[in-house]
């Protein structure tokens, strides 16, 4: 796919994944020591993706620090930004001027929280057939009230959409990898907010446009929530999901070569340990990410949870399934588990915590 060009939009404020939003988009969140969208756009430059432009807004100046003109990915890497959000619909239009083509050239667009190993050349060639408009790469899952339900015809053909339904028609959902025909998205109204879900898509079908679904039920995860960044930086470590991102073969722990570890320490699950981080003796770290210059003091438990920047735990403190904001010290002997955030910056004292959410 020569010269193929793709738009990933990025301006979303990741409200479900505070504290650890609250000073970068969580499209820089480190999934197994890379930001996540450098996953993407080494995915997009293995299928032969040469220019993306990144649709922005919150925290732009983060997502241009850490991912610069591409030219690391192996690609070309612009920036369209939004001041004011304009939609996953409008980002789209608004990007569409950082591209040239004619009306008929595919155009890839991704979610910018997804992680995928999709056969995603085999989704472009879907628009080979004249006749189709949009591609959308669905996968199937347990409860799709959490995102767009996209049920399809024998023949593949996509016969409605209906964003987060409380009673959804279908278990196939919209995993958020579409191929447009650059004439539709030339289409989307200029200047105004636009959602793709609640306006594009329907209308689209309304207007008996041709849009096909993509079956693919290879690894895919949206990283919307401090579990499924747990999750997915685990699965890279490990290997479960293929990333062209990765630096090496797959393994029980990922360690920055910059982190002190303790030798009587164990990290194990698929632990993603960043730079500056320090472990010390007999704690014990499983499935969990620690971002840099974080410190677990000796004897802690750290499972399944997030450590924002320079966050510490306390010695023989447990932290379960939670989170801890950028510099937030959880003292000595502290227990939290099922789902509990400590805030940017908040200190609890030794012993000062003991809570287990449902
Ligand atoms: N530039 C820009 N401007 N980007 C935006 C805006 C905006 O106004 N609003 C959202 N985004 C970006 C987010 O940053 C994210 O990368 C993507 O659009 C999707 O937004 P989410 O907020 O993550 O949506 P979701 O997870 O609830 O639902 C979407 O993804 C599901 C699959 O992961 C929908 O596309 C669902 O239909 C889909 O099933
Ligand atoms: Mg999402």
């Amino acid at each position: 796919m020569p010269g193929m060009q793709a738009v990933i939009v990025a301006g979303g404020l990741g409200s479900r994944l505070r504290p650890l939003t609250d000073r970068r988009p969580k499209h820089v969140l480190p999934i197994a020591g890379q930001p996540l969208l450098a996953h993407q756009l080494r995915r997009l430059a293995a299928a032969g993706v040469q220019h993306v432009v990144l649709a922005t807004s919150y925290r732009a100046a983060e997502l241009r620090s850490q991912l610069g003109d591409g030219g690391q990915y192996g690609l070309r890497l612009s920036y369209a930004h939004e001041p004011t959000p304009l939609g996953t619909g409008g980002a789209v239009r608004h990007a569409l001027a950082e591209l040239h083509g004619d009306g008929d050239d595919p155009v890839i667009v991704l979610n910018g929280d997804q992680l995928s190993d999709h056969d995603l050349r085999g989704q472009v060639d879907q628009l080979d057939d004249v006749g189709v408009d949009v591609s959308l790469h669905i996968v199937v899952v347990a409860d799709p009230r959490a995102y767009g339900c996209v049920p399809t015809d024998p023949d593949g053909r996509v016969t409605a959409f209906r964003e987060k339904s409380p009673d959804p028609v279908s278990r196939q959902i919209n995993a958020g990898s579409y191929v447009f025909r650059r004439r539709v998205l030339a289409d989307i109204p200029t200047g105004v907010e636009v959602s793709l879900e609640h306006e594009t898509f329907p209308r689209l079908l309304r207007a008996g446009r041709r849009l096909v679904g993509f079956r693919d039920d290879g690894y895919w995860l949206d990283v919307g929530t401090p579990d499924a960044l747990v999750r997915a930086s685990r699965d890279a470590v490990r290997g479960l999901l293929h990333s062209p991102a990765m630096p090496g073969p797959p393994g029980e722990r990922l360690l920055d070569h910059t982190a002190e570890v303790h030798p009587g320490a164990r990290i194990v699950g698929g632990a993603a340990i960043g730079p500056g981080v320090v472990v010390g003796d007999g704690a014990f770290v499983d499935g969990s990410v620690l971002m840099a210059s974080s410190v677990v003091r000796p004897g802690a438990t750290v499972v399944a949870s997030v450590l924002g920047p320079g966050a510490e735990v306390g010695s023989h403190t447990v932290v379960q399934s939670s989170v801890l904001g950028d510099g937030a010290v959880v003292g000595a002997r502290c227990e939290l588990s099922g789902g509990i955030r400590i805030g940017c910056d908040v200190h609890i004292p030794d012993a000062g915590l003991r809570v287990s959410a449902p």
